[in-house]
């Protein structure tokens, strides 16, 4: 009599228990952040952006290319003309070929793109056990809940539980499909001095990362925003005028 009863109940406590275990192993949910970039009158925080741009520069263009980015379009960042010329000369640019055929190296202009760490796919994969590190010129755009699933990779590795199995070379990060990427954690605190003093923490440091992707990923997000409040109102102003001058017209007619 007790029996079945019993065996139901042991059924159901496993369940349960394989339930959570199950729930444990889910990819998270991005975290949800504050963003200045947000909603439809937001703007890119220039000055938020300019120091994810040196955390690019120092951190993550040693594996990431951003290979739509011109170094003319720092000026919209805020950076001085004169300085965007100096960060461009940086760079190291393959040129060429000359009158003897041969390609050359120069310093970067203004109107280059930025150069990425690698000559090609295959020599990124050769750097990075296999993995690809993608270009990150459109890829907070190209994933889904950009800025809060990045900032939450970024900001989201930790030891993996004693029962996962991470692969070779993989990293546990609960926030990355798979729960495990081959990126190793790029920020530790106090990875940047920052010239503003702003204290560079992992989550600050990823917070200003991400709105600098923003924007490379949608420089011209501002002007879309503006452009439509600004077609809101002028519709908004001849749905008035329309209608008074309809009131007029039909006003001895009925
Ligand atoms: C040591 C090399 C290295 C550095 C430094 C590095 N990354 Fe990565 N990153 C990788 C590799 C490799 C992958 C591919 C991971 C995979 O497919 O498992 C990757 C993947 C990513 C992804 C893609 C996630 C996705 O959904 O595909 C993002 C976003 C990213 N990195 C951002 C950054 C940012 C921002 C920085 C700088 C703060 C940075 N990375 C620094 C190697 C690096």
């Amino acid at each position: 009599m007790i029996r079945p009863f019993l065996r139901s109940a042991v059924c159901l406590a496993a369940l349960i228990a394989s339930g959570t275990a199950l729930a444990s192993g889910n990819q998270h949910p991005p975290k949800e952040v504050k963003w200045a970039f947000q909603g439809a009158t937001g703007t890119v925080d220039r000055q938020a952006a300019q120091r994810g741009y040196q955390v690019y520069k120092e951190v993550c263009s040693s594996c990431h290319s951003l290979k739509r980015v011109a170094y003319r379009n720092l000026t919209e960042l805020g950076f001085s003309e004169g300085e965007a010329k100096t960060l461009a000369a940086g760079a190291s640019v393959q040129d060429g070929p000359n009158d003897h055929g041969e390609m050359f190296e120069r310093p970067g202009r203004l109107s280059d793109h930025f150069v990425g760490p690698y000559a090609n796919d295959q020599a990124a994969r050769a750097a990075n056990g296999g993995a690809l590190p993608p270009d990150l010129s459109l890829i907070v755009k190209a994933r889904e809940d950009g800025p809060n699933y990045i900032y939450s990779i970024l900001t989201g590795f930790e030891p993996a539980p004693a029962d996962f199995k991470l692969g070779p070379n993989m990293h546990y990060n609960p926030y990355f499909p798979g729960m495990q990427i081959a990126m190793p954690a790029p920020l530790s605190e106090g990875q940047v001095t920052y010239a503003d003093g702003t204290k560079a923490t992992v989550e600050q440091m990823s917070h200003d990362v991400v709105t600098f992707l923003q924007w490379a990923a949608e420089p011209e997000m501002e002007e879309r925003k503006s452009m439509g409040i600004k077609v809101f109102i002028y519709l908004g102003i001849f749905t008035v005028l329309f209608y008074l001058a309809k009131k007029r017209v039909w006003k001895d007619v009925e």
